[in-house]
């Protein structure tokens, strides 16, 4: 049985971004299935309190998959037997993650270029875990197929229900042209349902997306970055109505006194000044604006940000946007 039904659209795990606030926001433009942050299997089995709260899922949340990374095969079974008392719907294995402080302890994307040793440790979370058991990971090679095929087979054979797959190297971070030709070789090569990540920042790139790979399920990370209207966009196309600088301000207000409602207010406003900036990031405000929010402290204060919101962008946004038509995190002015 496929996990997500055709033409799904999935918010991708991010971390320090995708916890229940930015979930939420996802949800009220439409997003159905999305993934907590990547959660370290060893911070989960020794019970960081932070850790532990990361596995809730919000009223709202119809579905919530969690995103666990590790190599320790012991770790990585307690770690999925604390999944089992949660209420997740999929348990997905990061073998993608490139950065530094986990390639270094040979998890995530390390760990997948490590085929035999990746399956084994993805075989202790398939025998343990009560859910569907899914994997996330990247393309091995930019020119050559095989390898990615070789191990995507394996974990289709070791029992993962979904792959996700990044269409970039490990060296590439994120940055470059998604290899949209090896996911459709691996798309080819098994029968288990492959999604594809890499690249979808709007409807118009999500639909060569999903062309040239020939999945119909795709996978969005920064292109949701500030712009929960993604999910809208790509469902109706050129129906979409992109969002008002009213709309917008209102979005933002709500998404903050979330992080206020989950962090505290304090510590909430703090760390949502990066996401005042993605929200305002690509769709003509002046640059003044963005630096404002580092004064930003309380939600009193977060007011006179969303009025200057409201005020729209700077008059060369619309001449820009008629030179640009298919733009992605168009506004309505
Ligand atoms: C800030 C940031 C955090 C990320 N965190 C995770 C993560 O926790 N788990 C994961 O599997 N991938 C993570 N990724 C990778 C994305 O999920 C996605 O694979 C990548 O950004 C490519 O998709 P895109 O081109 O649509 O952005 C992260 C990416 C970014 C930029």
């Amino acid at each position: 049985m496929k996990i997500y039904p055709d033409n799904s659209v999935i918010l991708a795990p991010l971390a320090g971004y995708t916890d229940h606030p930015y979930r939420s926001s996802a949800i009220r433009h439409g997003c159905r299935y999305a993934f907590t942050e990547m959660i370290d299997a060893g911070s989960l089995v020794y019970g960081h309190r932070k850790t532990l709260s990361m596995l809730k899922r919000g009223s709202d949340e119809k579905w919530l998959g969690v995103q666990i990374v590790g190599s320790d095969h012991d770790l990585l079974r307690k770690a999925s037997e604390i999944i089992n008392g949660s209420e997740c719907d999929i348990l997905d294995f990061n073998l993608g993650c490139p950065a530094k402080k986990v390639a270094k302890k040979g998890e995530g994307a390390a760990l997948a270029k490590k085929t035999e040793e990746a399956i084994r440790a993805f075989e202790v979370l398939v025998k343990t875990s009560r859910i569907p058991v899914t994997v996330k990971t990247r393309i091995l090679d930019e020119a050559d197929p095989a390898p990615t095929v070789f191990l995507v087979k394996k974990l289709v054979d070791a029992g993962a229900a979904a792959v996700t797959l990044h269409g970039r190297v490990m060296s590439k971070f994120y940055s470059g042209d998604v290899k949209t030709m090896v996911i459709a070789e691996v798309a080819r090569s098994v029968k288990t349902q492959l999604v594809a990540n890499g690249g979808a920042f709007g409807h118009a790139t999500a639909e060569t997306l999903r062309k040239e790979t020939g999945c119909s399920c795709i996978m969005v990370a920064r292109g949701a970055m500030g712009n929960p209207w993604i999910f809208e966009e790509i469902a109706k196309g050129p129906e979409f109505i992109p969002p008002t600088p009213e709309a917008l301000a209102c979005e933002i207000g709500l998404h903050v006194a979330d992080m206020a409602g989950l962090y505290g207010e304090e510590v909430g406003v703090r760390i949502s000044r990066k996401l005042m900036i993605d929200y305002v990031k690509g769709r003509g405000y002046p640059g003044e604006l963005k630096n404002s929010v580092c004064k930003i402290k309380t939600l009193d204060e977060l007011k006179a940000y969303l009025d200057d919101v409201r005020r729209g962008p700077t008059p060369r946004y619309r001449k820009w946007l008629e030179q640009n038509p298919d733009a992605p995190r168009k506004l309505t002015v």
